[in-house]
């Protein structure tokens, strides 16, 4: 029995539907807006740009409105959306109930419901610090570190921020006391107590500015903890840890407020921290949010992929910033979207640049002093290059090859071609020739364990490092969990599996997970309007059972986009086996390197993700 819609796509399309076909749109649009009747037809001023003249028309038999002047177009659920700046779900309830259409939970509702207990900790918990913060005696100092720090109130508002106090069960005795309620079980399980023996609880942040993390549709669920007083040497910041509700590699920091403004500009900002998102909406830029000192992660860019067509890296310009930099561009870049670079000056971030320059300054620096991510690429590969050293040369050039073959762009290509034979001082024609056959395959040379390649007369020769010998090595995480997330997709969009299979080409990296992938190809190829049900009866008792298991050790579900980069990733293992077995031999051969490009080749898409740039 469903209790959600999730696997049931028809069902709920069939509900929307209905709930458009019966709703009012005449009406629910009139409660927002004033509509004059024209004909058969309603017309207003439409909401969506700045109209003088009515141009909005409403068509109560086709239940659709549309404006003439800027296009937008919907029926009576986007309406309330897009009006209202609500979700989906949330417009589509608001619509249904006008009709008496009942909407059952989302599987995101219950995943609420279940943890309402501890979303219920958090706010109050928020609402605690920001009450502490304005009314205590003891956070004077506070406000006036906040003050110097040219965060005034109107900001200290807008961003919730509040303060933990000097006491060491502060927060404990007022979220449960009688008023709050709260049970100290469910506040350690959110990170905000914790337990010191014998039934006593103290609370985890102390004499720290709060600032609360929100999850992606604004839920409080975890706090980030500055110090602000003199000489405190506990570390800078304290934060909430990973806990039923909150996981940092979804996070993506101001997220729920920014989303409005991502979508307008097509653009999101990108910092690594929060200070640098409030220096940005000072300066106006809204459309920022914060990976949280982290890594990004693949679900972060997937958020934003769903709101932005370009992404700009504004991270720190000291070493790990642009190595973090690096990554990022890659990941971005892989996920289809555009990205754009902002390098800070003088390695300070938007937060001392705004209070050494002020707001119009940092606004014009953020909006005009974006490069591509190629070019910020080139320009940090080549401070390393060396042009007496060959090796120096030939790492430079094949870097910049795999990142130009990214692209697809032979128009692009050739531009960076022609600057990559000036700095090289080499003839254009030369490099073209080199970059011909490089798009067949791009040998990732610093991945390799075993020392350096190094041309010789007979061919190849690995150098100095002893080579490791592979026995059985354990597969990296990885690489597994890539193929399990595809095992996922192929039993949740079974349609998909031929697809799976046929791009994985027999590069498997677990026998179990391969065996299930090609019994759902069976069953599909077999029976093409195969449901759920079926699928369940037709599988063995041990693949339910892993398919099962897989499932509920993800909290996030792969979608169908992500076939391609999956099936990239299980590919890499075989393929980087492969190199490694070539690479611990004491001598390769020509054969082995024309085996290395054949088998290149066969994985070809593999040497878009292939160059180490770390
Ligand atoms: N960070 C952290 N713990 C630290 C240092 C940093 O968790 N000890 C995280 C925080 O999320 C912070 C981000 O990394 O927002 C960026 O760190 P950093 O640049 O050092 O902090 P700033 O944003 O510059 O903060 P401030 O200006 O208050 O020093
Ligand atoms: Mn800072």
């Amino acid at each position: 029995m469903n209790n959600n819609y999730n696997n049931n796509n028809d069902e709920f399309y069939k509900i929307v539907d209905e709930v458009k076909e019966k709703a009012d749109i005449v009406a629910i649009i009139q409660e927002r807006i004033p509509l004059t009747k024209k004909g058969s037809n309603y017309v207003g001023l439409c909401p969506f740009h700045d109209d003088k003249n009515p141009s909005l028309s409403v068509s109560p038999s086709k239940h659709i409105y549309k404006c003439f002047s800027c296009n937008a177009s919907g029926n009576a659920i986007t309406f309330v959306q897009n009006y209202d700046k609500i979700p989906f779900m949330d417009a589509l309830r608001k619509v249904a109930a006008t009709v008496n259409i009942k909407i059952k939970a989302t599987k995101k509702d219950l995943e609420y419901e279940k943890n309402k207990k501890y979303y219920d900790c958090m706010k109050d918990a928020c609402e605690f610090y920001s009450f502490f913060l304005k009314k205590a005696i003891e956070a004077k100092p506070a406000i006036e570190y906040l003050h110097n720090r040219h965060l005034d109130d109107e900001i200290i508002d807008h961003f919730r921020i509040g303060l933990s106090g000097a006491d060491e069960d502060n927060l404990y005795k007022t979220l449960t006391d009688d008023n709050f309620g709260h049970l100290p079980i469910d506040l350690v399980e959110v990170g905000l107590i914790r337990s010191v023996g014998n039934s006593k609880f103290i609370d985890c942040f102390r004499k720290r500015i709060m600032f609360p993390i929100e999850d992606l549709d604004g839920n409080v669920v975890g706090f980030s903890g500055r110090k602000y007083l003199p000489n405190d040497p506990e570390s800078k910041y304290y934060n909430t840890t990973d806990t039923v509700i909150f996981k940092k590699g979804l996070i993506l920091w101001n997220y729920h407020e920014a989303k409005e403004a991502i979508r307008k500009t097509k653009t999101a900002y990108l910092f690594e921290g929060f200070m640098d998102v409030i220096a940005a909406y000072r300066a106006g830029v809204e459309n920022a949010v914060a990976s949280m000192g982290t890594n990004l992660t693949v679900d972060q860019i997937n958020v934003l992929s769903k709101v932005a067509d370009t992404i700009v890296v504004c991270y720190d310009g000291d070493e790990p910033g642009v190595n973090a930099t690096k990554r990022a561009i890659q990941m971005i870049m892989q996920a289809g979207i555009n990205v754009k670079v902002v390098s800070m000056p003088d390695d300070i971030d938007p937060d001392e640049y705004i209070n050494a320059n002020g707001k119009e300054a940092l606004n014009n620096y953020l909006l005009n002093n974006t490069i591509s991510g190629l070019d910020f690429f080139y320009n940090q590969e080549k401070k390393n290059l060396d042009l007496n050293d060959i090796n120096s040369i030939e790492k430079f050039k094949n870097s910049m090859f795999a990142y130009i073959n990214m692209y697809h762009s032979q128009v692009l290509a050739e531009k960076y071609l022609q600057i990559l034979a000036q700095d090289l001082q080499v003839s254009f024609e030369g490099l073209n020739k080199d970059f011909a056959n490089s798009i067949n395959l791009t040998i990732d040379l610093s991945s390799l364990d075993a020392g350096t390649y190094v041309a010789t007369q007979e061919g190849y020769k690995v150098g100095v490092k002893e080579p490791e010998r592979i026995a059985v090595r354990a597969i990296p995480d990885k690489y597994l969990e890539a193929e399990r997330q595809l095992l996922i997709i192929a039993y949740q969009h079974i349609d998909k599996a031929p697809e799976i299979v046929k791009k994985l080409d027999y590069q498997y990296v677990d026998e179990g997970n391969q065996r299930i992938i090609n019994h759902l190809e069976q069953l599909y190829i077999n029976n093409r309007a195969i449901d759920e049900e079926e699928i369940n009866d037709k599988l063995e008792q041990d693949e339910l059972i892993l398919i099962q298991n897989i499932l509920e050790s993800h909290e996030v579900l792969p979608q169908v986009a992500e076939i391609n980069i999956l099936t990239d990733q299980v590919r890499k293992y075989s393929y980087d086996r492969y190199i490694k077995n070539i690479a611990s031999k004491p001598n390769v051969t020509h054969e082995d390197i024309d085996e290395l490009i054949k088998y290149g080749k066969k994985t070809h898409t593999i040497k878009k993700r292939d160059i180490n740039i770390r």
